[in-house]
């Protein structure tokens, strides 16, 4: 086989969407076809990352400060992760990248999408996604997935209108920059999504 070219695909939606089940499975179609995949996650990816996630994802704060800890754990998790990982022809697929901070932070919270573009200039000027898996799921539908599980993080817990708001802050990405996503269907069964991300396999 011919040394692989490099892929940075990055899985986006909101909680409760199912995305983080597809990954794995996705990844691992990816590696039986012969690639060398790198999985990670945001906020994360990195001993750093790890540790601002279990913050974020558990203390209060200000949005800003909350959008300014997403983009540090991601600057951390591009030098430490991403970057060397594409530099060495692997394949990286990350649960999440800046797409939620618009959605999030941006549509979600409010924060002026404008101060986020200056993040992610700064941030990663020469680095988006080869390809974004929007798994779109109606909010009703994402609410009774979580509520099957025991304990819920401080995202989690937000109600139905702020995933309203997130869900439309993913759409607004896509329309901005169509032919960087794909958006899958995640109301659909797992067999159903699992065909979906099959012909997307074959596609790469
Ligand atoms: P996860 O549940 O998909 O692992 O993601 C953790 C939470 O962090 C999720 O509720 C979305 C949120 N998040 C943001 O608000 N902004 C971001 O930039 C990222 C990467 C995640």
């Amino acid at each position: 086989m011919s040394p692989d070219k490099n892929k940075f695909i990055t899985f986006e939606g909101v909680d409760g969407a199912g995305k983080s089940t597809h990954l794995a499975w996705f990844a691992e179609m990816l590696r039986q076809r012969g690639h060398d995949v790198v999985v990670t996650r945001e906020p994360g990816g990195t001993p750093l990352g790890e540790q601002l996630r279990e913050i974020l994802l558990n203390q209060t704060m200000s949005v800003g400060t909350e959008a300014m800890l997403m983009f540090a754990a991601r600057l951390e998790h591009i030098e430490q992760i991403i970057k060397p990982a594409l530099l060495a022809c692997k394949w990286v697929i990350s649960d999440r990248f800046s797409d939620a901070s618009f959605a999030y932070q941006g549509s979600g919270r409010g924060m002026d999408w404008n101060k986020l573009k200056q993040l992610e200039q700064w941030v990663h000027p020469d680095l988006q996604p080869d390809l974004t898996l929007f798994f779109d799921v109606p909010v009703a539908v994402a609410r009774q997935r979580l509520a099957n599980n025991i304990s819920l993080d401080r995202f989690e817990q937000e109600q139905a209108d702020f995933f309203e708001r997130v869900r439309a802050g993913y759409h607004k990405r896509v329309q901005e920059n169509p032919h960087r996503y794909v958006v899958i269907d995640a109301a659909q069964s797992l067999e159903q999504v699992k065909l979906q991300l099959e012909k997307i396999i074959v596609s790469l």
